[in-house]
């Protein structure tokens, strides 16, 4: 029925789709109706562990999940190598999808997911959470202005975390075969999505890995760094750090001609209620050099939701004007998905070439 909350499946009980269960339940307009995994048993322990209430479908296959009519959309957290056939074959179901990051394996991969979401006329959005936190709009109202902010120069993010012993044993970014991108698919997407956002989506011109890639003995990459460069004469760079070697760190820096911005937690707050960041307006030396004319001025931005759930709640929301009023699929999100798919592919044949420069 109209103005009904959006029915979700989930498919896949990867260690993430505790955080979406969760948020659903928080969103208004979403409701979680059914779990797929790859036995039912697993299903219901799932369900179990994390107190699902008892009206969740829970289903011993993925399958299932796409062919039960009651569900609008899917949430697919699988590994890598698996999302792009799911998420086809959800579209083809007329299923809205909520994709996990990194999207796919490569651009091309992701082209046929944003193609059988564009004919079944379904909704396409990844998982990237920072982009809905009102502190991203706050800092963008900053960002954007550039008469006042100046000319975007300079872009620095880290994202980084040290996981457990187990994770490099067990996970699955840690085998090339389930995961091509580790830690760059993984932390690398956060990075390049945050450059990409603060120039107004603008592709860069030409990127370069940096030559600190580390890789474990099967491949795959546990931390790299690479530069981007916009504008024919690279006026404007960005440098990135990503690994699962290096203690935890999300930093983003933003400097422009007359300004800079700067935090610290960018893809997860430190604090869920509230979040803030750093913006010094057009500070000169004072004399002597010895300090500095503006102190940076600590923006604190309180949130009424978690920004998954803010995120679910935005999905919901445009699956819900889709379903009940005919409106059509939001192709914002498919796009920022696709050019930071596009950056990152850059940044994997910079690796793989030995660093070489790519030209976009
Ligand atoms: C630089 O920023 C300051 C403070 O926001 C503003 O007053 C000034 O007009 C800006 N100057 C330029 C050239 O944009
Ligand atoms: C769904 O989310 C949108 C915001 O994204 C909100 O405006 C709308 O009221 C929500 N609908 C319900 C039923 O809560």
């Amino acid at each position: 029925m109209a103005g009904d909350p959006v029915r979700f499946g989930i498919i896949g009980c990867a260690g993430i789709a505790r955080k979406l269960c969760r948020a659903i339940a928080l969103a208004p307009n979403a409701t979680l109706h059914a779990l797929g995994s790859r036995s039912v048993a697993e299903a219901q322990s799932f369900a179990a562990v994390n107190g699902l209430p008892g009206s969740v479908r829970l289903y011993g296959s993925y399958g299932a999940v796409l062919d039960d009519p009651l569900v609008d959309a899917v949430y697919l957290p699988l590994p890598t190598s698996l999302r792009a056939a799911w998420a086809v074959a959800a579209a083809r179901k007329g299923k809205h999808v909520l994709l996990e990051k990194p999207a796919a394996a490569d651009a091309a991969e992701l082209d046929r997911i944003l193609e059988a979401c564009g004919a079944s006329g379904v909704q396409f959005m990844d998982g990237t959470m920072w982009l809905h936190h009102p502190r991203t709009a706050k800092m963008m109202e900053i960002v954007s202005d550039r008469g006042r902010f100046g000319e975007l120069k300079w872009i620095n993010s880290v994202s980084t975390f040290a996981p457990d012993q187990e994770f490099f044993e067990d996970n699955i970014r840690m085998k090339p075969d389930l995961d091509s991108l580790g830690a760059l698919g993984d932390l690398g997407w956060y990075c390049i999505g945050a450059f990409l956002w603060a120039a107004g989506y603008e592709l860069p011109s030409a990127v370069s890995a940096l030559p600190d890639v580390t890789r474990n003995s099967a491949g795959a990459i546990l931390s790299c760094s690479a530069v981007l460069y916009w504008g024919s004469a690279h006026e404007t760079a960005a440098t990135f750090h990503c690994s699962f070697l290096a203690h935890v760190s999300m930093d983003l820096a933003v400097v422009a001609s007359n300004g800079s911005l700067h935090l610290k937690d960018f893809t997860i707050p430190i604090e869920e209620g509230s979040a803030s960041f750093e913006f010094t307006p057009s500070a000169k030396f004072v004399d002597l050099h010895i300090g500095w004319s503006v102190k940076p001025e600590k923006v604190l931005v309180p949130t009424e939701l978690p920004q998954e759930a803010l995120m679910v709640r935005e999905f919901a929301s445009l699956v819900q004007g889709i379903r009940d009023s005919g409106c059509s699929p939001e192709s914002k999100w498919p796009e920022i998905s696709r050019k930071t798919q596009l950056v990152l592919d850059a940044v994997k044949k910079s690796i793989d070439g030995g660093c070489i420069l790519v030209h976009l």
